[in-house]
């Protein structure tokens, strides 16, 4: 074959690939994910498919105030667990009411410790009902793991995924911001930087209201004595009597840039944050405002993020959308936020779990047209398919649901 015929052949098959994927999907932005590839300790995503059964083999309060509780899980079958990188997260299929088991509660939950060959760990803090709606129910998922998942029960599990996770490259130095229950990722990153690359500059920002609420205290504590490149910043926003500044916490207040700035040596850094909405819409801006570059500020929120992502304004065409199994044909007018919202407010019960294009809960396949993203996912859509929680119609479009 002449070499001229070759290109020919060589370029047709990228553009038949390019072609291929842009009916699923197509978007500009800013990747949140660590740009240098893993180590080979650390495993792809997608370890195994579907659902796989763990057993709890263990639960502890990791706060005085019990609000945040681990669970140690070990897989069913016995075989070793493969690695994942710090900062995933698990996907669960819970079922909370048993007369209902065909109805189970889709939920997301980090891995909150280093990757282990034998068990892995999730925290989970129980979520009130929000602040002045006591006439709401608290959370659904966090009430039933806290109230009724005891060791010995088993618990459906998907393997790890997402996309935030620490940057492998040991030159890097790693900002860590966690607020709250954003600790999760934060002191997987943490663990294993620490073990595995002692020498790497690990600076923690960890933001709570009190130190009752302070969880895996003991643990950090050790890193910042035993690691000096570990250097651990705890931030009370309202610290109680009994929490003494210098030795419970060192600053009294919330995270932002002015304590970044104050705190942090000259030079690039990789930042990770993790925490309530508010953290983010305040920090992130503010980050890139200070010069930090889009690639080197990476977060994750644990739902709907509202960050203005830089990627195309995708309004959604006006198109019927067929709901094939349902049997339902409805007109989209571009209302709906995602695909997700329409079809519940339509009346079609489709799975979701995170509503934020992580956990892979509501994919369902493609029978006709094509959609557009409104933010990029972080999970691997199947070929063919698409995540309605962050779908919107490019065409008329017939979908399996
Ligand atoms: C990638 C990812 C990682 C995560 N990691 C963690 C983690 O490590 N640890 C952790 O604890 N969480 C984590 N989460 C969050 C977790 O998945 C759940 O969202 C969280 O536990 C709340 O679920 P729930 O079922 O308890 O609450 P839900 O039942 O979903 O309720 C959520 C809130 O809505 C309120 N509510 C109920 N009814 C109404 C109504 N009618 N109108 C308005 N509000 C209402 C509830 O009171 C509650 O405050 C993560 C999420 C994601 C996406
Ligand atoms: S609900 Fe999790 S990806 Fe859509």
């Amino acid at each position: 074959m002449t070499g001229p015929m070759l290109l020919l052949l060589i370029t047709s098959a990228l553009l038949a690939q390019i072609g291929a994927g842009a009916g699923i999907a197509f978007w500009r932005y800013q990747r949140r994910r660590a740009r240098f590839a893993a180590p080979a300790a650390v495993a792809p995503r997608g370890a195994w498919a579907g659902w796989r059964q763990f057993r709890v083999v263990g639960r502890e309060f990791e706060d005085a105030a019990q609000s945040q509780c681990s669970f140690y899980l070990a897989p069913l079958d016995g075989q070793p667990l493969p690695p994942y990188k710090p900062g995933q997260f698990l996907t669960f299929r819970l079922t909370p009411d048993p007369a209902a088991p065909d109805h189970p509660l889709v939920r997301c939950y980090s891995l909150s410790d280093q990757p282990g060959p034998a068990r892995w760990r999730i925290t989970v803090k129980r979520v009130p009902a929000p602040a002045g709606r006591p006439d709401l129910p608290p959370g659904v998922g966090s009430g039933f793991l806290h109230d009724w998942v005891q060791a010995g029960d088993v618990l459906d599990v998907r393997a790890p995924a997402g996309g935030f996770w620490l940057d492998p490259d040991p030159a890097t130095p790693a900002v860590l911001i966690a607020g709250g229950i954003g600790i999760t990722p934060m002191f997987s990153m943490a663990a294993w930087a620490v073990s595995h690359q002692p020498g790497r500059a690990v600076h923690l920002f960890y933001g709570v209201r009190d130190g009752a609420e302070l969880a895996f205290g003991e643990t950090l504590a050790r890193f910042a004595r035993a690691h000096p490149a570990f250097h651990l910043h705890r931030a009370f926003s309202r610290p109680r009597t009994q929490d003494l500044p210098g030795r419970h916490f060192e600053t009294e207040g919330r995270i932002d840039l002015a304590l970044l700035k104050e705190n942090l040596p000259r030079g690039r850094h990789q930042f990770y944050i993790c925490g309530p909405q508010a953290m983010l819409e305040s920090l992130v801006p503010a980050l890139h405002g200070w010069g930090v570059p889009p690639g080197d500020v990476h977060y994750e929120a644990f739902g709907p993020a509202s960050l203005p992502a830089p990627q195309t304004e995708v309004v959604g065409a006006p198109a019927e959308v067929h709901f094939a199994r349902s049997g339902r044909m409805l007109d989209w007018d571009g209302t709906a936020a995602n695909l997700l919202d329409f079809a519940e407010a339509h009346g079609i019960a489709v799975d979701s779990g995170c509503r934020a294009g992580s956990c892979g809960a509501c994919e369902t396949r493609i029978v006709a047209g094509e959609v557009a993203y409104t933010h990029p996912p972080d999970h691997d859509i199947a070929p063919g398919h698409c995540l309605l929680c962050l779908a919107k119609p490019a065409t008329a479009l017939e979908l399996e649901a």
